[in-house]
């Protein structure tokens, strides 16, 4: 046997370089949580009565293939049932993803700033991130993540709207980035925030999908659908891609809980519509109140928005908190602040107008 008595067990010294995911803070009881890009609702119609009635049998496993979510989704989505795959949350479907193309010594593209996972499920599976850096006004350099490409290229993460700048890519410009990809590289098109955009020259990432065999779509339930405590995502995605995610998940992840609440959640999109309406009337005015406050906003297609405040970043995030609310800071870079309940927005508000005089 080799080894010594006090030896710890040898883990991969890898892991050392992999920033840790850092969640937005938790408000206490008298602030708002404006730090997550969560949904300020309560549980749609319905949704509460699935997800007790199927709380009277968590002595049982989950239905492992989904079979009733999944066929919802095929149905909504008109999409095969066996090109979808789900996992807890769109986080742990992007984990999968990569796992099932990237390994040590290959290489994964994305935006950077962007979802702060990415990095992290890259380098998890011994792979390299390749980091490109947002153009000046907030969006994705497709141009240089094209140039980015190699021969160790083996997925790319477009994430539209981006994740913390709210910036969508139009259709012609990633129809065109999509086109020069070479086909044996994974597109992910990673729509999380997709029910929020408005802007209808911004393509449906599974218009984008259908004809093309080397493109996948990423969605979640945790951000419209406000079931991001049960933890239910998924891809749809063509073969052999969705069989190798159903491969590298973790079995029997999504609870039977979350199937039964996506599906509920799926039954009320009528009120799901109403309650997104609604947020994106408030982001509109959130965003017209910081304009006539001076400040210049890229256009956030998302339930967020972006303050670019380098150095300041720190000082806003304390001055958001000690009035109340809590958002996210990227220390160095800015604050995302998730469109909220009217009151949290307002309490915002008032700390960006106070901010802005100091500026
Ligand atoms: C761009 C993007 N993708 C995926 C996710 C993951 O969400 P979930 O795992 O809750 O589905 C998030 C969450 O913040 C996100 O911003």
């Amino acid at each position: 046997m080799s080894g010594t008595a006090d030896q710890g067990p040898r883990l991969r010294p890898s892991l050392d370089g992999i920033p840790s995911y850092k969640p937005g803070k938790p408000a206490g009881a008298d602030a708002f949580k404006l730090s997550s890009n969560e949904n300020p609702y309560e549980p749609l119609p319905g949704v509460l009565e699935a997800a007790v009635a199927a709380a009277g049998a968590i002595n049982r496993y989950p239905d492992m293939a989904a079979t009733e979510l999944t066929e919802e989704l095929a149905k909504r989505f008109d999409v095969p049932a066996e090109h979808i795959a789900l996992g807890t949350g769109s986080v742990s479907v992007a984990q999968s993803l990569v796992l099932s193309t990237a390994g040590p010594g290959d290489e994964v593209i994305f935006a950077w700033r962007s979802f702060e996972a990415y990095p992290i499920i890259t380098q998890v599976a011994g792979a390299t991130p390749v980091q490109v850096p947002l153009t000046a006004d907030e969006a994705h350099d497709l141009d240089a993540m094209l140039a980015a490409i190699t021969p160790h290229t083996r997925l790319i993460f477009v994430c539209n709207p981006n994740n913390p700048t709210g910036v969508a890519i139009r259709r012609a410009e990633l129809e065109r980035f999509m086109d020069a990809v070479p086909s044996d590289i994974l597109v992910v098109v990673d729509e999380a925030y997709r029910e929020f955009l408005r802007d209808e020259q911004v393509p449906d990432g599974i218009g984008l999908y259908r004809d093309r065999p080397n493109v996948c779509v990423l969605r979640t339930f945790s951000k419209a659908y406000g079931l991001a405590g049960l933890r239910v995502g998924f891809a749809i995605a063509h073969e052999p891609v969705a069989t190798a995610l159903r491969k590298t998940a973790v079995p029997f992840g999504v609870s039977q809980l979350a199937q039964d609440a996506a599906v509920a959640s799926l039954h009320a999109e009528d009120a799901l519509l109403v309650r997104v309406a609604a947020l994106v009337e408030e982001r509109t005015r959130v965003a017209a109140a910081l304009a006539e406050q001076g400040w210049e906003l890229a256009e956030s297609q998302a339930n967020f928005v972006w303050l670019r405040l380098g150095d300041r970043t720190m000082d806003f995030a304390a001055a958001a908190a000690a009035a109340g609310v809590i958002v996210r800071p990227f220390p160095g870079e800015g604050v995302r602040v998730t469109i909220g309940e009217t009151a949290a927005n307002d309490i915002f508000l008032s700390v960006a107008q106070a901010f802005r005089a100091e500026l």
